[in-house]
């Protein structure tokens, strides 16, 4: 059953979107990549994911986490009951910046409108930071992922929860159990929000 306040996705004005990305040319990175990612699932369970920007495989395949962290973070997904269909995966930045290097702010910028569409559009219950980055651009400036990984956060009108990046796990693997503490959380957090969202 669909509840009255369940956002109902306008699909033309979706796939205007997903391909106004594909097609963007508003920075220098649409000259490098081989394919921008707009990101890929649905918010069905409430819950999106925003990364930093595609990786080599990524940039290739033009979806979002389908390399190593991808395959981790899929890993994290499935622990909580979830498929990757149902949660929506993207990142800050679309396209890949040459070499893996960080975005420079005026790519972040110029990219940013797409995110914050796809979060009017979807309104996830919960939006996952995954590592510094993306905690850094759409929660708080000033704060390492260390000190607020685990940890919800309202800002404007949505909710927002903090765990490291996967490819940072991967590199230091003594941290997989606290993001699969951290996706725990998560889940439970989604479930009783997102839950009671069915039944009104
Ligand atoms: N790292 C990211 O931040 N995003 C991806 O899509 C892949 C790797």
């Amino acid at each position: 059953m669909t509840s009255p306040e369940a956002p109902v996705l306008d699909a033309a004005e979706w796939d205007d979107l997903q391909r106004d990305i594909v097609h963007c040319t508003r920075c220098g990175l649409c000259q490098t990549r081989t394919k921008s990612v707009p990101g890929q699932g649905t918010c069905a369970s409430g819950l999106m994911f925003v990364g930093e920007a595609p990786g080599g495989q990524e940039d290739v395949q033009g979806e979002a986490f389908v390399g190593p962290a991808g395959k981790l973070l899929t890993e994290l997904v499935h622990g909580i009951g979830l498929q990757r269909e149902d949660v929506f995966i993207t990142n800050i930045v679309k396209c890949r910046p040459p070499g893996n290097r960080n975005p420079h702010d005026v790519e972040i910028e110029k990219c940013l409108p797409y995110l914050r569409k796809q979060v009017r559009m979807l309104q996830p219950t919960v939006i996952c930071t995954l590592g510094n980055f993306a905690f850094k651009s759409l929660v708080q400036e000033d704060r390492s992922i260390s000190n607020v990984r685990g940890q919800f956060f309202r800002k404007g009108a949505y909710t927002f929860f903090a765990t490291y990046h996967p490819a940072f796990a991967i590199r230091n693997r003594e941290f997989i159990d606290v993001m699969k503490r951290d996706f725990a959380l998560l889940g439970q957090k989604v479930r009783s929000l997102h839950g009671n969202h069915h039944h009104a």
